[in-house]
């Protein structure tokens, strides 16, 4: 008999979010998002219960099929950087864009668009009015610019936590100009002063810092409450069973799954 916790979904605010969102013609990059796969929200808590604030850059294939936002390596990465904290259970990640995008330069001039961004600053705002946010911690360019942007906004000035800029997840591309160990090296100053601004972990602990590359134990499993119902073990504990099909010209469309 399986037991598994699962997200139970948004409430209040993030629930009217998830109810009214910006279709094809607000992310009118088209062309840029694999918009077909269609919008996914968050991870973690959208209850008004999140004490550390992540935000991302866009969901990927494997995101398109869980639901969830950083499910799939990028996202098993951060689940690793934000046990460290010992934030296991009280976080609300989200994107800066609601769609996944297939051509980052097409998509990313669209960041600031207004549509996308006062859709993006709703979920900000509904992230602190709970006033439970001790920090915010963003993944990526896009994600850092995406908080200024909140920054300049009347609700945005009146949010005074502690924010940290850490390098993307998965900016250690392979023959890319940021190595694995720049990766974790940033990783360890931004966990460093995220740790010293957090006041109410779920779990207290020691910080213990990364080493030269991620270690197993720094890869974890995704915790089913963060999932819909049902979703199975392999698919938040394994990564690359989704990624883009390779038939010529559908790419932008199709996704390819294998079950590991
Ligand atoms: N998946 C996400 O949802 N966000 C990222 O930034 C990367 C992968």
């Amino acid at each position: 008999m399986i037991t598994d916790a699962f997200d139970t979904g948004p409430t209040g605010k993030f629930r009217t979010l998830c109810r009214n969102y910006p279709d094809d013609s607000v992310y009118n990059g088209a062309d840029g998002f694999r918009s077909l796969w269609g919008p996914i929200f968050y991870r973690g808590r959208a209850n008004g219960s999140a004490r550390l604030l992540v935000i991302g850059q866009d969901p990927a294939q494997t995101e398109a099929v869980t639901r969830r936002i950083l499910s799939g390596q990028a996202g098993r990465r951060v689940q690793g950087f934000v046990e460290k904290l010992g934030m296991t259970k009280s976080y609300l990640m989200i994107n800066a864009f609601l769609y996944g995008i297939y051509n980052q330069s097409m998509a990313m001039p669209h960041l600031n668009d207004a549509g996308i961004l006062a859709y993006r600053n709703q979920w900000l705002e509904a992230a602190f009015a709970p006033g439970k946010i001790e920090a915010v911690v963003t993944f990526g360019n896009a994600a850092f610019d995406a908080w200024k942007a909140f920054k300049t906004t009347p609700a945005g000035q009146s949010v005074n936590v502690f924010q940290q800029r850490a390098l993307h997840p998965t900016a250690d591309k392979p023959g890319g100009p940021i190595t694995r160990k720049d990766l974790l090296d940033n990783w360890n100053i931004a966990l460093q002063h995220l740790h010293a601004n957090l006041q109410t972990p779920d779990t207290v602990q020691p910080l213990a810092l990364y080493g030269n590359n991620f270690t197993a134990a720094e890869l974890p499993e995704i915790p089913s409450r963060d999932f819909p119902m049902g979703l199975q073990a392999w698919m938040r504990s394994q990564d690359f069973w989704a990624g883009m099909s390779s038939a010529p010209g559908t790419q932008r469309a199709n996704i390819s799954i294998e079950v590991p």
